[in-house]
């Protein structure tokens, strides 16, 4: 074999060899819940090692206080832990790290430490019952905000008027570019129009990290009033953002919908400018859709630039979860048709000033959804993912669903994870695999699952059935996956016995979902296997009805 030959293999071997320690790395420093919050209970010394890690390792420049770096930061944490600050400080100080650098960190590990000791919450419940005072408490991501702590306060929201902030403008720039990188990487050009999720929560927690993201796409930036109120958008130029504008779908949950009105109607805002500009059709995808659509469909202007969708006024949640968990459909095209259903009420302004309050849609959405080329939901908390809830299925995956059919292709479908040191993109299955490997099948996560009996064998069912949802919305789900839970909870026999003692009913239903998966035609397993898990899952029956 030539040198250069050898040269090349030699080059690709270790980029493989890279590539696989990175993914590695990746999965060994996520931070996972190892354990269910029991509701009154401080949490205990174990469970906060990895939980000052990630606090330690988050830079607040707002507060002067850099994160440490990555090669020392478990160490220095685990001398915190055993020995004190001072004793950590030290450690630093020999690894080159002056206290005027690591003094911050470890005061704001101290405190964070004081209150976990603390819990009101019972307390509180109590108070709250008989009519008293709670004080007010932030609602926030605990690492991104420490503040968060004691619990068992009356958690406050936001000022809508102040989203997006500056911070969260600044930070989603990069979450925006980093995305449409991607799917260029993937594609060979940018998408011309996508479909956002927005929930409430996560916009109160990053101070509308989600809303800046939407504006960073379309290419205009929040413009405050004299009140210091977010109330218009105004037009990045072109030349500025390098980058065609993206058309975007919103669709906002009914919590966002009620908790940020104003935000709402500056989502609207923003596309309804962003039509108006007079620019190249190829550099402003909502321009050229719009009036694509004014010419096919001799429809007003002010309807083909309808983007903000939510439920009816007084509705919520899109029960796409609710019929997947209940296997109550047949075509998965179904699941597609009931999100539109269920969010094809528009929001925002017309022209004319008159407000649009949940006017129904359907076909606006349906022509909006008929563009897109990839969906997207922000991620930004280590506490709930993928397939800790039947949300980001409902929602992320009903949406994909619903574009699959009406664009006649598969969006390519994008999660970010804005939490860690860096910004990084996944698509939805590198995500549903990651989740899989750090949550439903490591041991740390489900023994600590177990330590809850009962409950927590509802919960890792709980997971296997939120990963079905992903493989009923989006096909995004690996053989191996369904392989591997046969294998690790119904084919191991001391651990079916353990989940038979604790909840036969939720083996039951884990037996069930995998056979469903199978039966639809997501998992693809031997004759063999099959008939062992009907096997076990009759025993299960036989168990729950008394006959064995
Ligand atoms: C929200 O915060 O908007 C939300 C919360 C839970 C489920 C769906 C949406
Ligand atoms: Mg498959």
């Amino acid at each position: 074999m030539p040198d250069e030959e050898n040269t090349k293999q030699d080059t690709d071997r270790d980029a493989r060899v890279f590539a696989l320690y990175e993914q590695l790395l990746e999965m060994e420093q996520r931070l996972i819940p190892t354990g269910l919050h029991v509701f009154g209970r401080a949490s205990s010394a174990g469970e906060q090692a990895d939980l000052f890690k990630m606090i330690a390792s988050f830079d607040r420049p707002e507060h002067g206080i850099r994160a440490l770096p990555q090669e020392i930061v478990g160490d220095a944490v685990r001398k915190f832990l055993d020995r004190g600050s001072e004793a950590a400080i030290r450690f630093c100080e020999g690894h080159g790290l002056g206290p005027e650098l690591t003094r911050p960190v470890f005061v704001l590990l101290e405190t964070v430490s004081t209150k976990l000791k603390t819990n009101g919450e019972v307390d509180s419940l109590i108070r709250a019952l008989r009519g008293e005072f709670i004080e007010p408490g932030p609602g926030a991501d605990i690492i991104q905000n420490p503040d968060v702590l004691p619990t068992g306060r009356n958690t406050h929201a936001i000022n809508p008027y102040s989203v997006p902030s500056t911070a969260a403008f600044v930070r989603s720039e990069i979450v925006a570019t980093s995305l449409l990188e991607r799917y260029r990487s993937e594609n060979g050009r940018f998408p011309e129009a996508m479909a956002l999720v927005l929930w409430g929560l996560d916009n109160i927690k990053t101070q509308g990290e989600g809303v800046a993201q939407a504006l960073w796409l379309l290419g205009v930036r929040p413009v405050r009033d004299a009140l210091n109120r977010t109330t218009s958008v105004e037009a990045i130029p072109l030349g500025e953002l390098g980058r065609p504008r993206i058309d975007i779908v919103m669709t906002v949950s009914g919590i966002f919908r009620d908790l940020f009105s104003p935000t709402v109607q500056l989502l609207d805002k923003a596309v309804r400018l962003v039509a108006q500009l007079d620019e190249p059709l190829e550099l402003n995808y909502v321009r050229k859709h719009v009036l694509e659509q004014i010419k096919q469909e001799a429809c007003t202007p002010d309807d083909a630039a309808v983007r903000v969708f939510s439920n009816a006024p007084g509705n919520y949640g899109t029960n796409v979860n609710f019929m997947v968990m209940d296997s109550q459909w047949e075509r998965e095209e179904t699941l597609g048709d009931l999100f539109v259903t269920r969010k094809c009420f528009a929001y925002g302004r017309d022209s004319q000033g008159r407000a649009i309050e949940g006017r129904e849609a359907r076909l606006a959405m349906d022509r909006a959804l008929s563009r897109v080329e990839a969906t997207y939901q922000n991620i930004d908390t280590f506490e709930i993912g993928l397939t800790d809830v039947d949300h980001y299925f409902e929602y992320l995956g009903g949406v994909s669903k619903a574009v699959e059919k009406r664009a006649r292709a598969k969006p390519a479908i994008y999660l970010s994870d804005s939490l860690s040191r860096e910004v990084k993109i996944r698509s939805l299955e590198e995500t549903v695999r990651l989740e899989t490997r750090t949550k439903t099948l490591n041991p740390k996560w489900y023994e600590g699952m177990l330590k809850h009996g009962f409950r927590g064998v509802a919960e890792i069912e709980n997971h296997v059935s939120n990963t079905f949802g992903w493989s009923a919305t989006a096909d995004a789900v690996d053989d191996w996956i369904y392989t591997e839970v046969a294998n690790t909870f119904l084919f191991d026999e001391s651990m079916l016995e353990r989940l038979r003692d604790l909840n036969p009913h939720s083996a039951h239903a884990l037996a069930q979902r995998l056979l469903e998966a199978n039966g639809r035609g997501y998992w693809d397993a031997d004759t063999e296997v099959l008939a062992k898990l009907r096997d076990i899952s009759r025993s299960l029956e036989d168990q729950l009805e008394g006959v064995a």
